[in-house]
């Protein structure tokens, strides 16, 4: 029996990353999955080797700063599916080695609509489906960079910290309708986010061991060991829990 069997979850930065573990191990569990990123090429072959493992997978393309796209996705996890019960806001993008002196308006922009507005759109359009359900879960990826102040990314500093006060908004607001809303705040985690970070400020052989060593476990973290705590709260395991903002960071947020 698995933690998440006959529960559709749409993930979104599905392609890669946290959200493709998320969607792997989410599969294990018995859910059906919608994966949704722009990377279309990168999607469907994530699609396919997670249907190739047994499972039920779609990717639907879609754009999370086009309020039509986030409609759509949730459609078609419907016309799918049949219904809605899990939504993974994890899509995210950063502007790293940039003080708010040296941040674009376009990267500004970018970082606030992809890393926030995304959730905003997306929870928007699928909660009416939770209610259907009488309940859901909602799990945003925030991190340790909502918690505490990172050098060198202002703007990601500040769409992550706001998704933290999001998802406690979201939380209260729907408590009533039993859909839960939490996120995770990892620390530095093995994807092609952070080797893009490590590529910008000096590559990846010579920041690995410094990033490391910003964590009291004194490593990075797994795609999977995110994954693991994000399916701890889309599940009946923390059926008590909403409005967290939980920290997989190595022990990084203790200092
Ligand atoms: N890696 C870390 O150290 C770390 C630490 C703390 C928090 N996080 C957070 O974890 C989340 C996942 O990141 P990751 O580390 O797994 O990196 P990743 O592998 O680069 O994943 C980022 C995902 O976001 C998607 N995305 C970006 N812009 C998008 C847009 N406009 N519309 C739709 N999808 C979009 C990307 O797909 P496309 O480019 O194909 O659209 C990709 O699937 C992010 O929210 C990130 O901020 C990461």
């Amino acid at each position: 029996m698995g933690k998440l069997d006959g529960k559709v979850a749409l993930i979104t930065g599905g392609n890669s990353g946290i959200g493709l573990a998320a969607a792997r191990l989410f599969m294990e569990e018995g859910a059906r999955i919608v994966l949704a990123a722009r990377g279309e090429e990168r999607g469907r072959e994530a699609a396919e080797s997670l249907v190739r493992t047994g499972g039920q997978a779609i990717f639907a393309p879609c754009d999370l700063r086009r309020s039509a796209d986030c409609q759509r996705l949730v459609e078609l996890a419907i016309e799918t599916y049949g219904r809605l019960d899990i939504l993974f806001n994890n899509a995210g993008v950063i502007h790293i080695d940039r003080s708010v002196v040296t941040t674009s308006e376009e990267e500004w922009d970018e970082t606030m609509d992809v890393n926030v507005k995304g959730i905003f759109l997306m929870s928007r359009a699928a909660i009416p489906w939770m209610r259907k359900n009488q309940g859901g879960a909602i799990v945003n990826t925030a991190s340790i960079f909502g918690l505490v102040g990172g050098s060198g990314a202002a703007a990601y500093c500040a769409s992550k910290g706001a998704v933290i006060l999001l998802t406690k908004a979201m939380a209260l607001d729907h408590a009533g309708e039993k859909i839960r809303v939490n996120c995770v705040c990892p620390g530095s985690v093995d994807t092609p986010m952070l080797q893009g970070e490590m590529d910008t400020l000096g590559g990846v052989e010579k920041m690995r061991a410094s990033f490391a060593a910003r964590h009291p476990l004194n490593r990075i973290a797994t795609p999977d060991e995110i994954a693991r705590a994000v399916l701890y709260l889309a599940s009946d395991d923390s059926s008590f829990v909403t409005g967290i903002a939980l920290p997989v960071d190595g022990g990084r947020s203790a200092w």
